[in-house]
């Protein structure tokens, strides 16, 4: 299993495509097309939103899971982007019956719950994750085994009107054309249909009885989990490990290694608290350096320290077995690094998350250790390393208890170093 230990972008695309080599399957487990996954290999960059990380590799197979919400308008456009580079997706990619349809009329909802809520809104993608689980938990939802039903457009209008009338009760302003929108939804339905649709709990255990292995892709971050995440700053999904369970229908037992992934910093993007968040020079620049702009919205991801805490908290509730660090390459240059183990919670020093991580209560405590000026960029061995950045690790891995496996120092799939 491969998931994001902080608020989303970590890298989990660039590692999953890298350690794809050693697997078989590649099954994304959760969200939806809220996610942008950036692979960068050749001299050329590659975004996905759904299809999993593992596309770009010959004789392995995706799978889009059963956890996962599809919007096929975004689906079919992904697969036309993969197919003009050359990408031949026959036999390759799969999606589960079971995974859940996001309407037009969700990103509606999504749309006008967050215009209701003013400064309180969760600067959502605003791609009808929210209402399109919310329909799956209040179980009126369509799914894609659906499609091959007789019926399934009057279930889609049913829903549609509902949303309508929900949409209305919000008492806000916006603008749209539902013939147009459901248009494009049909004429996007029939063209995703070349992606075999599959019973995927089904396909994966018997994967794994005949020997074959599987990379289970997280989205989002542990810090988004509707659960454990700083709810109702999150998204509306279980992003954490046992999300790979519930969204693949794979057991917990068969499950070897989970592998943690985090920037050497943090990142967010979108409303909610960031105790460790950097308002002053220092976080321009790891912004720039970083090119810190979400890959699905283009929005200026907001960004910090590394909140050792925060990364505690997310490693033991996913169990995770292994660590990867990436973007060590963007701190270069700075004299300091500070690096947060301690939050100062309503005038007690705690290092474990609370209920809230709201400003007004905490208050961020660090220790500060020195930089390294080096350009990592090019390192192949970790003994290479600058001496700060390796005690910068070492630093981390005794305060978590977890090894870190995979430094990444370069967005290019070739810039990373397997411990
Ligand atoms: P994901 O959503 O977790 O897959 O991450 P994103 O793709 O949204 O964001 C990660 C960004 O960091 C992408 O632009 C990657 O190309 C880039 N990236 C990944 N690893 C590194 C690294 O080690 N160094 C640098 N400088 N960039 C990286
Ligand atoms: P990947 O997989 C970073 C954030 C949004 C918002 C909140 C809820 O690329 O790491 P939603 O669209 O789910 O209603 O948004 O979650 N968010 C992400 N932030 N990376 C992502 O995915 C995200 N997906 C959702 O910005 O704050
Ligand atoms: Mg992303």
């Amino acid at each position: 299993m491969i998931l994001g230990l902080q608020w989303g972008d970590e890298g989990k695309g660039k590692i999953v495509d890298v350690l794809t080599r050693d697997y078989d399957i590649i099954a994304r487990f959760q969200g939806g097309p809220n996610a942008g996954h950036t692979l960068i290999f050749d001299g050329t960059k590659h975004v996905l939103h759904t299809i999993p990380s593992g596309i770009f590799h010959d004789k392995k197979i995706n799978v889009v899971g059963n956890g996962v919400v599809i919007d096929p308008v975004i689906f079919k456009n992904e697969i036309e982007k993969l197919k003009a580079v050359g990408v031949d997706l026959k036999n390759k990619l799969f999606i589960s019956k079971k995974a859940h349809l996001i309407l037009p009329t969700h990103r509606l909802i999504d749309k006008a719950s967050e215009l209701s809520k003013g400064t309180k809104k969760i600067g959502s993608t605003l791609k009808g994750i929210g209402p399109t689980y919310m329909d799956k938990t209040g179980r009126n939802g369509l799914r894609v085994g659906d499609l091959s039903e007789d019926d399934w457009m009057i279930k889609y209008d049913n829903l549609k009107n509902k949303h309508l009338n929900l949409i209305r009760s919000f008492n806000v302003d916006i603008d749209f054309d539902i013939e147009e929108l459901s248009n494009n939804f049909f004429e996007s339905i029939e063209y995703i249909k070349q992606v075999k649709f599959i019973d995927s709990e089904h396909f994966f255990n018997e994967s794994l009885k005949n020997g074959k292995k599987i990379i289970a892709e997280g989205a989002q971050g542990s810090l988004l989990d509707i659960d454990f995440g700083t709810y109702p700053y999150v998204t509306s999904s279980t992003t954490t490990a046992a999300g790979a369970s519930t969204g693949l229908g794979i057991a917990p037992n068969k499950i070897d290694d989970v592998i943690g992934i985090f920037k050497a910093y943090t990142t967010r993007v979108g409303s909610g608290p960031f105790p460790t968040e950097l308002f002053d020079d220092i976080g321009n620049r790891i912004s720039k350096v970083g090119n810190e702009f979400g890959a699905t919205t283009g929005r200026p991801r907001r960004c910090g320290w590394l909140d050792l805490v925060a990364l505690r908290h997310s490693i033991i509730i996913n169990g995770v077995t292994k660590l990867a660090i990436m973007k060590g390459d963007v701190l270069s240059g700075l004299k300091k690094i500070k690096i947060c183990t301690k939050y100062r919670y309503k005038g007690e020093l705690i290092d474990y998350l609370p209920y809230s991580l709201e400003s007004k209560n905490l208050e961020p405590i660090y220790e500060e250790m020195s930089g390294w000026d080096d350009d990592i960029t090019a390192i192949k061995n970790m003994e290479d390393l600058p001496k700060t950045f390796l005690n910068y690790i070492s630093f981390i891995q005794d305060w978590v208890g977890v090894q870190i496996k995979i430094i990444s120092v370069g967005p290019d799939r070739k810039q990373t170093i397997i411990v």
